[in-house]
C-alpha cells in the first residue's frame, strides 16, 4: 500500500465527511470543509491517501492496460491546521475506523506539527475531550502538555476539553525533525504537504 500526504481538495470533501461522521459526535458539515479548502486563508487541511496496487495478472490478462496499475485510491485519514499569528491550531484529526492502529494517525499529527514548524509558529494547540484517552495518548507521544481545561466545551454533552499545547522551541523542533524523518523511513509515505504551500486556487461549487 502506497501512502501519500497531500493537501485536501474540494473533490476529497465527500470522503472526508464520511470519515468525520464515523469519528465524531459533532461532525462538521460539507460546507465547513469546502470553506476550509476554498476560502480560508489560514487553513492547512491535509489528507492521507492510500493506494492499493492491482494484483499481478496472469496469462493473457497481463497485457491488459490495467495490469500493474492502481486499483484504487482512498482517503484513510485527514486533519486540519489553522495558522493564526504565533499559534498553529489543530482543528481536527481522524483516521477511518478500518485503518486505525497502524500509525497513520501519528503520520497526520506529525505532518501538521511539521507544517506548523515550516510556518514558523511559536506553538501548536488543540482541544481534546477529557474522555478521549486514545487521542490524548497520541498527543502525549508527541510531547503535548495539558495546560488547562475548558469547561463544558462540547455542546452535545457539555463535556470538558483539555487544552493541550506543544511549544515549538528550538530543542523541540530539532527533536521533532528527527522523529519525522524516522516516521517517514518506517512508513515510506510521499509528502506533498509539509514541504509545499497550499494551492488556494480551488473554486467552490465544483464538488465532484
Ligand atoms: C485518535 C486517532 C486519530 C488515532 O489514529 P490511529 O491511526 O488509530 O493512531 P496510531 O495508530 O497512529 O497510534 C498513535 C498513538 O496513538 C495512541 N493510540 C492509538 N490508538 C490507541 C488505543 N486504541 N488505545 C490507546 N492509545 C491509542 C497511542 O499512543 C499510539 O502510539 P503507540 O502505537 O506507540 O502506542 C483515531 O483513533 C481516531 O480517528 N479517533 C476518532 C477521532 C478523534 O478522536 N480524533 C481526535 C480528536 S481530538
Amino acid at each position: 500500500m502506497t501512502l501519500t500526504l497531500r493537501y485536501m481538495t474540494l473533490q476529497d470533501v465527500p470522503q472526508v465527511v464520511n470519515i468525520d461522521r464515523m469519528a465524531f459526535e459533532l461532525p462538521w458539515s460539507e460546507r465547513s470543509y469546502a470553506y476550509e479548502v476554498t476560502e480560508s486563508t489560514y487553513s492547512y487541511m491535509v489528507v492521507l491517501e492510500a493506494e492499493t496496487p492491482a494484483p499481478a495478472a496472469r496469462g493473457w490478462r497481463r497485457w491488459l492496460p490495467l495490469n500493474g496499475r492502481s486499483t484504487g485510491r482512498r482517503i484513510v485519514g485527514y486533519g486540519g491546521l489553522w495558522h493564526i499569528m504565533s499559534e498553529a491550531h489543530i482543528s481536527t484529526i481522524a483516521v477511518h475506523p478500518d485503518y486505525r492502529g497502524r500509525g497513520w494517525g501519528e503520520i497526520l499529527l506529525a505532518a501538521m506539527v511539521r507544517r506548523a514548524v515550516a510556518l514558523r509558529a511559536g506553538f501548536v494547540a488543540l482541544e481534546v475531550r477529557v474522555s478521549n484517552t486514545k487521542a490524548q495518548n497520541l498527543y502525549h507521544k508527541y510531547d503535548f502538555e495539558t495546560v488547562g481545561t475548558k469547561p463544558r466545551y462540547y455542546r452535545n454533552n457539555d463535556e470538558d476539553a483539555y487544552d493541550m499545547r506543544l511549544p515549538l522551541t528550538a530543542a523541540n523542533r530539532q527533536r521533532f525533525s528527527q522523529r519525522f524523518l524516522a516516521l517517514q523511513t518506517y512508513h515510506t509515505f510521499a509528502d506533498l504537504y509539509t514541504t509545499h504551500e497550499p494551492p488556494r486556487t480551488q473554486q467552490p461549487g465544483r464538488m465532484a
